[in-house]
């Protein structure tokens, strides 16, 4: 049996566990918040966006991240069969790939195709024609576009249409990365082309 005191002091107990508790909660929330905070800098949000990929070009080559190390890299996911946001977006890369002049040459334009299915290579290649020829495009195997897709933090959905087709809702936003395949920043659908160059031009800097 449990006497008053000594249910006083089982309580007294159970409280002091929760102020420790709370304490430590109250600790690793602050060092999250700092944490999250630091991530802020440039630094490390290049982490957070990117990394190693590996697929297959209009060429049928295989590459990865490291053919293009040591040259900015502007990464855009979509499909050849997209009514406007892709061949806008390739459009205004071309333009601004003209617009660069020779410093155009330090830069590669990468179209990620996440519609394997229709988009194979030699597709992808012919769709390539209706643009700067510096511009390149690659697919992969679904397990490749997915791992690529979720390490950009990017998202593609297959949506169906009539008559059995599909069309494919996916990330409009244009990943730029400099020479050392970090991160540094994106390019929105439809940027101004002076804001769009601006960011160029400062990710052509970088060392
Ligand atoms: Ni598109």
């Amino acid at each position: 049996m449990l006497d008053a005191s000594s249910l006083l002091k089982i309580v007294r107990n159970i409280a002091w566990v929760g102020v420790v508790v709370a304490l430590v909660a109250f600790g690793l929330g602050y060092w999250r918040a700092n944490q999250l905070q630091s991530g802020n800098s440039p630094a490390d949000v290049s982490q957070l966006v990117g990394g190693p990929f590996e697929l297959t070009d209009s060429k049928g080559r295989k590459i990865t991240e490291k053919d293009f190390l040591g040259r900015s890299l502007l990464v855009f996911f979509g499909f050849t069969h997209c009514p406007d946001v892709c061949p806008t977006t390739l459009f205004e890369a071309t333009t601004w790939l003209k617009a660069l002049g020779p410093d155009a040459d330090r830069l590669q334009v990468l179209f990620v195709s996440v519609d394997p299915g229709r988009d194979t290579p030699e597709l992808l290649d012919t769709y390539l024609q209706a643009f700067d020829p510096r511009i390149r495009a690659a697919t992969g195997t679904k397990a490749q576009i997915d791992s690529m897709v979720q390490a950009y933090k990017a998202t593609y959905r297959f949506v169906p249409t009539s008559a059995g087709n599909y069309t494919v809702d996916h990330t409009a936003l244009m990943f730029m990365l400099d020479g050392k395949g970090r991160f540094v920043g994106t390019i929105d659908y439809h940027e101004k082309q002076d804001i769009a160059l601006q960011k160029l031009g400062n990710l052509l800097k970088r060392r």
